[in-house]
């Protein structure tokens, strides 16, 4: 779909449906929406007087005869409480707007500018919403795949700096499609999503958008010493990776931010199997990595002045013959010793060596990103991600790009006292710390690996896969936390 400005009068811009977000308690008698209401004779003010609309966000009319406007249909949205208004309100109307009129056949729409938000990024939430929006996880429907006719979004506005609209929409664009690429890699099946093809993804990304990349095989990580990843990695025939990608911007600059992302393609539990019963969703289990390739292949084209490595150990975590076994003793790249408890707690078992190797790359902050556990969607649902981290300045910096993303991270605490629940009798650390605070023994067990580095971690267990449909993502992969990472690296 294709986003264009136009500064005619929203009455004369001819489209299948104009597209006007009403705010709560807002009555048609000044201005703008007089003017609306004037040329469809009244029917906005009757929607209002009736109480049929009332501006709340979530709200929706459609209506069909639109009078003296150029618009074949008219698509009124609830904008909610003016004082609460936030691009991430555009993205959701947006998205909204995309979503229903695309259901209705419409090829093209004209999306009006009322609020006072700044025009770059109000254009970039409105891009992001419809592009986002625009994603559906049908892809192997052989019959009846969601139709798609929509070719053109307009943002219409009379007045502001058009090439700012032009800046934000752009940046809208390749970060909204860079995350469809993500969900698109976090929604195919485990049979064609191995740790062999992920890497062939990342390989993509680093042609198409001029990354360098590099991915270990068993062989070198072996010699590294990465005994953490390659036991878990032991119970499956599908060969283990460890997925580089580097970004270096023009002018040297001395900060490297490594941004790492857990590949599990599919996770049985190993030995500590899982139950049969929803197992087939531990093919999202990679989401954190596919979310690292995706903000790479923004990164490669926002080109941002700092160094940014993405780094992705991709395994599947099988029991095989050769399984490793719960009891287990294996050595990290760092030298330390895990007993490994249970074999489901496979996610920081290779993000122990993926976070020390992004300090052996030169990281200065490392940042990342988790499938990690059952226990976050019990604290936050499928909400807030969870972060926690071992330097306030950085994880805050994390979150403040979140809520410039419109994505909600919530900081749990990590203090020294939860060390104890993975103290371990015969090495140095367990990889499990028993039913007390889940999220946080597990975060605190990758800690232990990334050593003074700053560093945060965000589990998004629970808000990587929408069980049902949000205003701008559809059931599936969500590709939380994309936007996130590209506003945290490229400011
Ligand atoms: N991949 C799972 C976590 C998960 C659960 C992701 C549900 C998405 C939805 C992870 O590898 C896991 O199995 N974690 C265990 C850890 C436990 C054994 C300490 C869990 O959360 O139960
Ligand atoms: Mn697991
Ligand atoms: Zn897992």
């Amino acid at each position: 779909m294709e986003v264009k400005a136009d500064s005619r009068k929203f009455y004369e811009i001819e489209c299948d449906a104009l597209v006007v977000g009403i705010f709560e308690g807002e009555k048609p008698d000044e201005g703008t929406l007089a003017e609306l209401d004037k040329r469809i004779g009244g029917v906005l003010a009757s929607l209002i007087e009736t109480g049929e609309f009332s501006g709340k966000a979530g709200e929706s009319a459609y209506v069909h005869n639109t009078g003296e406007m150029k618009s074949r249909r008219l698509l009124l949205l609830g904008a909610g409480k003016r004082e609460d208004f936030t691009p991430d309100q555009v993205r959701r109307m947006a998205g909204t707007a995309a979503r229903s009129l695309r259901g209705k056949k419409a090829r093209n729409f004209a999306f009006l500018r009322r609020s006072q938000l700044a025009m770059g990024e109000a254009a970039q939430a409105a891009t992001e919403g419809a592009l986002l929006a625009l994603f559906d996880p049908d892809k192997y429907h052989t019959s009846d795949k969601t139709e798609n006719h929509l070719e053109t979004m307009i943002l219409a506005t009379t007045e502001g700096d058009v090439e700012e609209l032009k800046r934000g929409v752009e940046r809208g664009r390749v970060i909204a499609e860079a995350t469809n690429f993500g969900r698109e890699i976090i929604n195919e099946p485990s049979n064609v999503m191995t740790p062999t093809a992920l890497a062939q993804k990342a390989e993509d990304v680093a042609k198409d958008y001029g990354l360098e990349l590099d991915v270990l095989d068993e062989a070198r990580m072996r010699e590294l010493g990465m005994g953490s990843l390659l036991g878990v990695a032991q119970g499956s025939a599908e060969p283990a990776k460890m997925i580089v990608l580097r970004y270096t911007p023009k002018s040297e600059s001395d900060e490297t931010i490594a941004i790492v992302g857990k590949g599990v393609t599919f996770d049985t539990g190993g030995i500590s199997i899982k139950p049969s019963d929803g197992m087939e969703k531990m093919k999202y289990d990679m989401a954190g990595g596919a979310t690292t390739l995706a903000a790479m292949r923004a990164v490669a084209q926002l080109k941002p002045s700092v160094n940014v490595i993405g780094i992705v150990p991709a395994v599947e975590n099988m029991p095989g013959g050769r399984a490793q076994r719960p009891g287990d003793v294996v050595r990290a790249m760092t030298g330390k010793t895990i007993e490994v408890i249970n074999t489901d707690a496979e996610g920081r078992l290779i993000l122990a060596d993926a976070v020390a190797y992004a300090r052996r790359l030169g990281a200065t902050k490392i940042v990342d990103l988790a499938t990690l556990t059952g226990a976050v969607s019990i604290a936050l649902g499928d909400v807030y991600v969870a972060i926690l981290g071992n330097n306030q300045g950085w994880v805050d910096s994390v979150i403040a790009a979140g809520k410039k993303s419109g994505e909600k991270l919530w900081q749990l605490p990590l203090d020294k006292e939860y060390r104890e629940q993975i103290k371990s009798e015969i090495a140095d650390i367990k990889n499990v710390g028993g039913r007390k605070a889940g999220t946080i023994t597990g975060a605190y067990f990758i800690r232990e690996f990334v050593e003074d580095t700053p560093w945060a971690h965000l589990d998004i267990a629970g808000t990587a896969w929408n069980d049902s449909n949000k205003p701008y993502l559809s059931v599936g992969p969500t590709g939380v936390c994309v936007r996130t990472l590209v506003n945290l690296v490229c400011g």
